[in-house]
């Protein structure tokens, strides 16, 4: 016995950044991010706090689902991190909705809602009939240095979250890491210890090698989607949605490319959000959801990759 999603909800911050808006303060121009990255657009958190979008994205899951906070049996939170190193945003998230379960935050980077998807998996297998929440929130907005026009202009904020009961709609889940601390990184401060003053400290940004990520994600979305298919037994073709994590439409297209598959089996939507991290996958996932396009039967496969290096993909049928 696995799960099946019976609630899906997200939330972005109402501030709205356009390309225009970030060639007002950076070396960078409209045509330039959306040519190479499809982006025309990202939101990002000034009013809100990243557990405010949190809590937004959870709480329309949890009506989605018609399901009571007390319900919940865990919190799964994929992120990069909340507004505190602790509590973890999962245990605010809880206290906020006046949950009592137990709850805690998961790191994968991008793909940290399959690797959650993934963990709950597995406490539907040990504890069977259970009712989780994994809600995937992540504000790259903080992470990211905004005089970097080779980064800043690729990600926004978001959260994404589903409700998860126990059911058969997850037919195969598979997750990868290669650690790797060149491609992508974003170094942590270092503290104040009276010993270590004095030692530079790198500045907490998001570090990348584009090209490399680029090369990583179009390789890992193909051999992820080729392996996951074949361990749910069907066919690539038999896919109505191919979810992709949204990072760069040119690295969605790629994989199409070389999967032989219509780019119109991918879900594209990078343009409005940019890179949400890990909220990137649940945010499509809920905007298919509300608007009536999956029904029983659908076909699903969610792909991600990042920060790591890590990836994940899975297939699930929906109830
Ligand atoms: N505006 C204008 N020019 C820019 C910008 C910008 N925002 N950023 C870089 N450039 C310039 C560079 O300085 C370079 O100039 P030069 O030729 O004079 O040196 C030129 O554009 C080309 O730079 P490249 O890095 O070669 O551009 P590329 O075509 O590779 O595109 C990009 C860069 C979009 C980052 C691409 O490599 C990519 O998409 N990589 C994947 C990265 C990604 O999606 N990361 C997020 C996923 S990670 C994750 O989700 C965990």
């Amino acid at each position: 016995m696995s799960f099946t999603i019976i609630g899906t909800g997200s939330a972005l911050p109402k501030t709205i950044q356009t390309n225009e808006d970030l060639a007002q303060f950076l070396d960078t121009s409209h045509e330039w991010i959306v040519s190479r990255t499809g982006i025309e657009a990202r939101h990002i958190c000034v009013d809100e706090s990243i557990l405010d979008i949190a809590l937004e994205a959870s709480v329309n899951a949890l009506a989605n689902a018609q399901i009571k906070p007390a319900e919940l049996d865990l919190i799964i939170c994929p992120t990069l991190g909340g507004d505190t190193v602790t509590p973890s945003l999962a245990c605010l998230i809880q206290e906020q909705l006046g949950a009592t379960c137990p709850s805690f935050d998961l790191n994968a980077a991008c793909s940290g809602f399959v690797y959650g998807l993934d963990v709950a998996d597995a406490y539907f297998s040990r504890n069977g009939d259970m009712k989780i929440l994994v809600i995937a929130v992540d504000a790259m907005s903080k992470l990211v240095d905004w005089q970097d026009r080779a980064t800043a202009v690729l990600f926004g904020d978001g959260a994404g979250a589903t409700v998860l009961t126990s059911g058969d709609s997850l037919k195969a889940i598979q997750l990868t890491a290669v650690g790797n601390q060149h491609a992508l990184s974003i170094p942590w401060p270092k503290g104040n210890h009276p010993l270590t003053t004095g030692q530079p400290h790198p500045a907490p940004y998001l570090l990348m090698d584009g090209p490399e990520v680029y090369r990583f994600a179009v390789a890992a979305i193909c051999s992820d989607l080729r392996s996951v298919t074949q361990k749910a037994g069907i066919a690539l073709a038999d896919l109505d949605y191919i979810i992709p994590h949204q990072a760069n439409q040119r690295i969605i297209e790629g994989a199409a490319k070389r999967l032989k598959l219509s780019i119109d089996k991918f879900v594209l939507r990078v343009d409005g959000c940019g890179n949400t991290s890990a909220a990137s996958i649940p945010l499509v996932l809920d905007e298919l959801n509300r608007n009536g396009l999956f029904k029983s039967g659908t076909r699903i496969a969610l792909t991600a990759f990042g920060g790591g290096l890590t990836t994940g993909a899975c297939v699930i049928e929906w109830a």
